[in-house]
């Protein structure tokens, strides 16, 4: 005979996340995220590049260099040596709704979905750059789109050591899944940074522009930042002086999670229900750096249970596994490209007894997430533990 819910606990229990926005679970059941449902972020009409006109495409690497180039995609992809990662892209606005909820930011909401993860092939910058031939006092490498905004082509910079420590994966792609890129991710030729907000990886590359300065691009100075949490709105448009600023411009990602299931609003099954209940969610950290503990807690943070993790990263990375027979596997020390994720079973009858369910995650670096949030202007690196809260009715 079947039991609902209310039979089982006399009263029904909703798990909402409150005050949180949805994460729509399909969006992170996979590893890889299916093409229809990896995130878009363009500021601005997208260029438009015909089929024909793909293996022409061109882009320079100019500014210090000793031996400046324009190549052809066609040159890029056959005169390179092709490499293809798993890379998770993520926003710097992922979960910025929240921060609206408190404060209104500059950004739009974000839920906690801004972020998905593709096998992206091409060349590593750093193959490139090194046959321009970097000139003494090279420093960043500026990087701009052909998407024309309001305030000129999209552009920003990365540190020139970063771009040429092959480590850090920083690579010029133009396939996604084996599939050419589609226009929303930058058809033809994009540049990606991991571990680094999506905003460093400039799509419809091109130039590659070598320089002892940061981009001053305008979406360089006035886009990506987490400025001080007392600016204001209205300080930050009167004064140009916080966004010129470099300290304030945000490259690593920080350390995150998110609770996917259960989702915003999910009722539990009547009909069934298991004694366990298995929550499950997303986590990343920042600058290469592994997501080390994921933690949970059913009362507000006083103790917390340690969940499993999931690095289906790991299966593309099997070299060091193979070649010390699978006994000495030192892959985990390697630079982390992507995502991970945690799950943890929990008894339903201790869910019945909670609030609210939390999560934090750690990261190699042992930088935790925080309990409160630092509300900034661009509602940018939202990172405070991730909060679903359970709703009792009846
Ligand atoms: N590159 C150009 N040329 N123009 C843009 O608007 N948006 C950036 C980055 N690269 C952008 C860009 C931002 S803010 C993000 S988060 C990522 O692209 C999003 O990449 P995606 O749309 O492929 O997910």
């Amino acid at each position: 005979m079947a039991h609902s819910f209310e039979d089982m606990f006399g009263r029904a229990v909703n798990l909402m996340a409150a005050r949180m926005p949805p994460t729509p679970p399909e969006t992170v059941d996979s590893f890889l995220t299916s093409p229809g449902l990896f995130y878009v972020r363009n500021h601005g009409p997208v260029p438009q590049v015909r089929e024909d006109e793909i293996q022409d495409w061109e882009f320079s690497i100019e500014g210090l260099v000793e031996n400046p180039m324009t190549l052809t995609l066609r040159q890029l992809m056959s005169e390179y040596e092709q490499v293809t990662y798993p890379i998770t892209l993520v926003c710097a606005g992922n979960r910025r709704k929240e921060q609206n909820q408190v404060r209104k930011s500059k950004g739009f909401s974000w839920g906690a979905a801004g972020l998905s993860t593709a096998l992206f092939t091409g060349v590593v910058m750093s193959d490139v750059i090194r046959r321009a031939r970097p000139l003494r006092g090279a420093r960043y490498v500026c990087m701009e789109g052909a998407d024309k905004l309001p305030n000129g082509f999209y552009g920003t910079s990365v540190k020139l050591n970063w771009a040429m420590d092959d480590n850090k994966g920083i690579m010029l792609a133009y396939k996604m899944n084996g599939e050419m890129l589609r226009p929303d991710h930058g058809k033809p030729l994009r540049a990606v940074v991991p571990g680094q907000i999506g905003g460093r990886s400039v799509k419809w590359l091109k130039k590659l522009i070598i320089t002892n300065a940061p981009s001053d691009n305008w979406y360089h100075i006035y886009d990506n930042r987490v400025l001080p949490t007392m600016v204001s709105p209205d300080e930050s448009a009167n004064n140009p002086r916080w966004w010129y600023d470099e300290r304030y411009a945000i490259y690593d990602l920080n350390v995150n999670s998110a609770i996917t299931y259960p989702a915003h609003g999910e009722r539990l099954s009547l009909i069934g229900l298991p004694e366990n209940y298995r929550i499950k969610g997303y986590a990343y950290g920042g600058g290469g750096r592994r997501v080390s503990r994921v933690e949970i807690s059913l009362d507000k943070g006083r103790t917390w249970q340690l969940s499993d993790i999931n690095y289906p990263e790991d299966l593309y990375r099997g070299v060091n596994q193979q070649l010390y027979g699978g006994q000495l596997d030192m892959s985990w020390r390697e630079s982390c490209f992507c995502w991970c994720f945690w799950s943890l079973s929990i008894k339903v009858s201790e869910l019945k007894e909670a609030d609210d369910i939390l999560v934090r995650a750690m990261d190699e670096a042992m930088n935790i997430q925080p309990r409160d949030m630092y509300w900034s202007v661009l509602g940018m690196m939202n990172n405070p533990w991730f909060r679903v809260a359970i709703i009792k009715d009846g």
